[in-house]
């Protein structure tokens, strides 16, 4: 049944304008209200981070309960995930920078899954060698965001598959092929590794349960597009014992060559800021980046511009505003005609060397203690 919508987000395939709203309902999926984020607010000592108070995350899955169970004494773990097909651009930082937050302010353990094995069998041009090299240098930029060493625990699926597959054996006879092919839309020429692959990704979400022989709640923040994963994850949880993942849905941040231009342009590297583009780069990209500017400085004046479609805006949004306030001046100037593209784009790229210069000293830091995140013993053979 082809879907009405012109639309289309699954984990392998996000196409078309997404009307967020809309992809809620489908997928049936609540939504994440003021009154949740005052919990959460509350929960982490007053404080909310930007990703949550700007409406970036908009969507969950059974929040209310973890998040009752936390008030409780009852702590649950994060895990989120990356499947490394490159470089990680700024907005591959969305899941990872609100669990390093959530990860300080409330305490809790995290996982994280790096699919080399996911991405090798997704993508036809990548070798074996590409993904078990960009698997380590996203790790190395996922922990400099400020994960704690003692509590943040690695599956990186070819190295731990060991640990992990005791578990997937159990997972995986609870998914059958037609659930797999219906909920990912797979053509008859898929890999069975991507067939499989699905088990795997639900093996974090019920790991800590497995090994520590009792029932250990997990949230799991990611890109709605990773949703059916995980519905898969929610509809076998009970039977093998486990409880369901809770989830909280980010929307995609749109890419900096505006909707659509990808295909025009040719360019994909033009469309993302990777974390290990040089100075000259970051700044090239950016003035040339897609706005909702308008045609002359005269018009811009009169009318103003329109933040919503502006990648700039985006990037304000998803990281750079330092606080809600400073969010709030580029969004009302911007409306108004009073701050021009330029000096926007001038103000951003100052922000954005800022970060790449941290970060590149957090991330050298973080490579001493990498390798011992990542976790290869199952916690018994069985
Ligand atoms: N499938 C994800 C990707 O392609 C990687 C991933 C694995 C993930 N486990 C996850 C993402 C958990 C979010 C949450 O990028």
């Amino acid at each position: 049944m082809p879907a009405p919508e012109d639309f289309v987000v699954t984990p392998y395939e996000v196409k078309g304008k997404i009307d967020y709203a809309r992809l809620r309902e489908l997928f049936g999926t609540q939504e994440l209200t003021p009154e949740l984020l005052a919990r959460i607010h509350r929960l982490a000592g007053g404080e909310l981070h930007p990703l949550l108070s700007r409406g970036i995350y908009y969507s969950h899955r059974d929040l209310p309960a973890l998040l009752d169970g936390y008030a409780n004494g009852r702590p649950f773990f994060l895990y989120s995930g990356r499947g490394p097909s490159g470089p990680l651009h700024t907005s591959h930082l969305v899941s990872f920078d609100l669990c390093a937050w959530l990860q300080r302010r409330l305490g809790v353990p995290m996982y994280i899954q790096i699919t080399d094995d996911e991405k090798f069998w997704a993508r036809a041009g990548l070798s074996r060698e590409e993904t078990a090299h960009w698997g380590l240098e996203n790790l190395y930029d996922i922990l400099a965001l400020g994960f704690d060493p003692k509590r943040t625990h690695v599956f990186f699926d070819s190295r731990s598959i060991a640990a992990m597959y005791p578990l997937a054996i159990r997972v995986a006879r609870k998914i059958s092929y037609s659930n797999v092919k219906a909920v990912f839309g797979f053509p008859p020429s898929t890999n069975i590794g991507l067939v499989f692959y699905t088990a795997l990704q639900s093996v974090p979400a019920f790991w800590p349960s497995w090994a520590e022989g009792r029932s250990v709640p997990c949230l799991i923040p990611c890109g709605i597009d990773q949703d059916p994963h995980f519905r898969l994850s929610r509809d076998i949880a009970e039977g093998l014992g486990y409880p369901k993942p809770a989830l909280v849905h980010s929307q995609m941040v749109p890419g900096l060559l505006g909707e659509g231009a990808m295909s025009t342009t040719g360019s994909r590297a033009d469309d993302a800021l990777f974390l290990n583009d040089p100075p000259a780069v970051v700044e090239r990209k950016l003035r040339s980046a897609f706005t909702g500017g308008r045609a002359t400085v005269e018009e811009q004046r009169r009318l103003g511009a329109t933040p919503e479609v502006c990648s700039i805006w985006a990037l304000w949004r998803t990281r750079f505003a330092e606080s809600d306030a400073k969010f709030a001046e580029v969004t009302r100037t911007c409306r108004s005609g009073e701050l021009l593209c330029g000096d926007c784009k001038g103000q951003l790229i100052e922000r954005v060397h800022r970060f790449y210069e941290q970060h590149a000293v957090a991330r050298e830091k973080a490579k001493d203690w990498a390798e011992s995140t990542i976790v290869t013993e199952p916690p018994r053979p069985l």
